[in-house]
């Protein structure tokens, strides 16, 4: 028997990293997931790789940026699997760029993808978990909600702005059974790090950094926090609510 029997999870970015991890773990454990993911063919790819190890997973081609498209990829979930019980709003983008080298497109790319995005997520799919007496919200905060990386200030303030947004979704929606809380993430191995790696211009020197910042002396792998984002979504969780649960081998530890 799965853990999540019966469940219906919708999971933004589930075509790569620790969306792609989380919809594997979900759908191992008996959820159907809804994988809402911008990259057509990164969001079909999880959707086979569900197939093929048994489980149920549908795509719907989602821009969280768009409330038209938020909202007709929830009523789509709701049709499909007829109610929505968990929201992972993982989906984020990080362009480098300090205050000042920042376009106004980046900083929209960034706020429209990482704030907008989950709250617009969260506005749409809260109404269809209230229907089923309940719910369990997910989001992704980072260490940089708490610590600074140089050159990263659209990010930095969007991972801030999320641990905010948490509490005021938890403080909310509480009183209808909807647990919210947000994952304080650490350096995970996916393309979003090796992306920003790279863009650094010294990936080796970051990635130095990063070893030598974890106590663990190494990347975490996106099922590791697959895994904690699962136990919130399970009744042990219960009195989980409003809270940044932190899973990032020791960084925030300095
Ligand atoms: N990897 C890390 O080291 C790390 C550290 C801290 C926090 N996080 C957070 O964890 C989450 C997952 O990160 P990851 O490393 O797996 O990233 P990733 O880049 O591997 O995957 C993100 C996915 O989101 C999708 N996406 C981007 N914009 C979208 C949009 N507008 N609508 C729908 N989907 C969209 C992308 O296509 C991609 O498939 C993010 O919120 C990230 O900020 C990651």
């Amino acid at each position: 028997m799965g853990r999540l029997d019966g469940k219906v999870a919708i999971i933004t970015g589930a075509g790569s990293g620790i969306g792609r991890a989380s919809a594997l773990l979900f759908a191992e454990e008996g959820a159907k997931v809804v994988v809402a993911e911008l990259d057509e063919a990164a969001g079909r790819e999880t959707v086979a790789q569900v197939s093929a190890a048994g489980g149920e997973a549908l795509q719907v081609r989602t821009d969280i940026r768009r409330e038209a498209q938020v909202e007709s990829m929830v009523s789509r979930a709701a049709s499909a699997y007829g109610k929505v019980d968990i929201l992972y709003n993982n989906a984020a983008i990080e362009i480098r760029g300090s205050a000042t080298q920042l376009s106004e497109d980046d900083w929209d790319a960034t706020m429209g993808t990482n704030v907008k995005g989950c709250w617009l997520c969260c506005k749409h799919a809260i109404p269809e978990m209230k229907k089923v007496g309940g719910g369990v919200i997910i989001n992704s905060a980072s260490t940089l909600s708490y610590r600074v990386a140089d050159e990263r200030a659209a990010y930095v303030a969007s991972k801030g702005a999320i641990l905010q947004l948490t509490r005021s979704l938890a403080m909310d929606y509480a009183k209808d059974n909807i647990r919210a809380n947000c994952l304080v993430i650490g350096p995970i191995d996916t393309p979003l790090l090796a992306q920003s790696m790279a863009d650094s211009g010294d990936a080796q020197g970051v990635m130095d950094w990063l070893l030598d910042a974890s106590l663990l002396g190494r990347l975490g792998d996106p099922a590791e926090v697959a895994r904690v984002a699962l136990f919130l979504c399970t009744p042990e969780a219960s009195f989980m609510v409003g809270g940044p649960i932190v899973v990032d081998g020791g960084m925030l530890v300095h």
